[in-house]
């Protein structure tokens, strides 16, 4: 493709992940970086050269104003997004938000209804697993397997901002004034897991272990489903190097990692295995590259408006099983008072 024909994008955040989603969105070469927003312009030229950027703010207003990018990617801390989302969809942007996309359903059903008024929009979760073949082959195999008994998914690494709690500061990932905590910001792989590959539970408990700012360091979540139950394991205190899995009868779904799915075998309940995964692509994030660009470019086709429909269903049951978990262990955020 031409760089003429390239979706022009814009980022917020200028942390390590935005430099994972440029390549990724370079790599896919459907994207072209033009634009970055940064608290400091300084910041904003000093990260966005380096990828050929050329337009650069400090200013929120005259940056969603500029039409010199048509998409963008918000990788700013949690609470921030639901702002910047809502004047991008003003803006007439397409829309590609980091998880969790907003903090609550509150928020969700305002950015629904903005999105409404600004069909030229579209919002995309950045929830980068379920665009990976891997995701996609266990969500076909789950279809087939005759009984499910429920999973265990597991996703649990410890943080080096951990070590910033541990020191008695409070950086944004383990604040309630960002949303943040452990079930936010990697609990959501393994919700999306649930959801996408068992739907929605009738009934869910989280029990977390607290930190001093008051969200949560770790936990465990219990999703009901109507035959049987999930087990999320979640934390950012801790490593764990667990298989997850799902139960047929004899028969079982065996993963390295419910986020990563780098590894996904089929294991019969006899000595026989099969190997479900293909090997992934080098940048995780790749999947999503591809997929959001298709839908863009394709507005009009049957599959991409399908996909879309799907990822949004999927976006807004993920930010309410999110919000219910943490209401059933009295975790709140200034985002939920406003
Ligand atoms: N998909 C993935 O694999 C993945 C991985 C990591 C993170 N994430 C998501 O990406 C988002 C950002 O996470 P992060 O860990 O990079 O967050 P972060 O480091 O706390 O902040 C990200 C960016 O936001 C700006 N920022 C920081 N503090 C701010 C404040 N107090 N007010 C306004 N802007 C502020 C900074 O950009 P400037 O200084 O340039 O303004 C910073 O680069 C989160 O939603 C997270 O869940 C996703």
């Amino acid at each position: 493709m031409e760089v003429a024909n390239m979706i022009k994008l814009g980022i917020i955040g200028t942390n390590w992940i935005t430099g994972q989603f440029i390549e990724a969105a370079h790599e896919s070469k459907e994207f072209k970086l033009t634009s970055v927003y940064s608290r400091s312009e300084a910041k904003a030229k000093d990260f966005g050269e380096q990828y050929g950027a050329t337009n650069f703010y400090d200013n929120v207003t005259d940056f969603f104003a500029s039409d010199s990018f048509e998409a963008i990617y918000i990788a700013s801390p949690n609470s921030l997004h639901f702002e910047q989302i809502k004047l991008a969809i003003k803006a007439g942007k397409k829309v590609i938000a980091e998880k969790p996309m907003v903090s609550n359903p509150t928020e969700m059903a305002e950015v629904q209804e903005v999105l409404k008024k600004h069909p030229e929009s579209q919002l995309f979760e950045a929830a980068r697993q379920i665009h990976q073949e891997n995701f996609k082959i266990i969500e076909q195999k789950v279809t087939v397997m005759e009984t499910i008994q429920g999973a265990t998914l597991t996703y649990m690494k410890y943080s080096s901002r951990y070590d910033a709690i541990l020191a008695g500061e409070e950086p944004n990932i383990f604040s309630p004034k960002f949303s943040g905590g452990a079930l936010q910001d990697l609990g959501v792989y393994v919700v999306y897991d649930a959801i996408a590959w068992f739907g929605a539970p009738l009934k869910v408990q989280y029990y977390p272990t607290m930190l001093p700012t008051g969200v949560d360091g770790k936990g465990v979540a219990i999703l009901t489903y109507k035959d049987f139950n999930v087990t999320l394991n979640v934390g950012k205190t801790a490593n764990s190097y667990l298989m997850s899995e799902i139960y047929g009868l004899k028969d079982t779904i065996v993963m390295d990692n419910a986020a990563e799915l780098n590894e996904v075998v089929y294991r019969d309940g006899s000595d026989k295995e099969d190997m479900l995964s293909q090997f992934p692509a080098k940048n995780p994030m790749l999947a999503e590259a591809n997929a959001f660009a298709r839908v863009i470019n394709n507005p009009g086709d049957a599959a991409s408006i399908a996909d879309y429909k799907k990822w949004q269903a999927l976006s807004i049951a993920v930010n309410q099983v999110l919000f219910d978990l943490r209401q059933s262990a009295g975790i709140e955020f200034p985002a939920d008072h406003k």
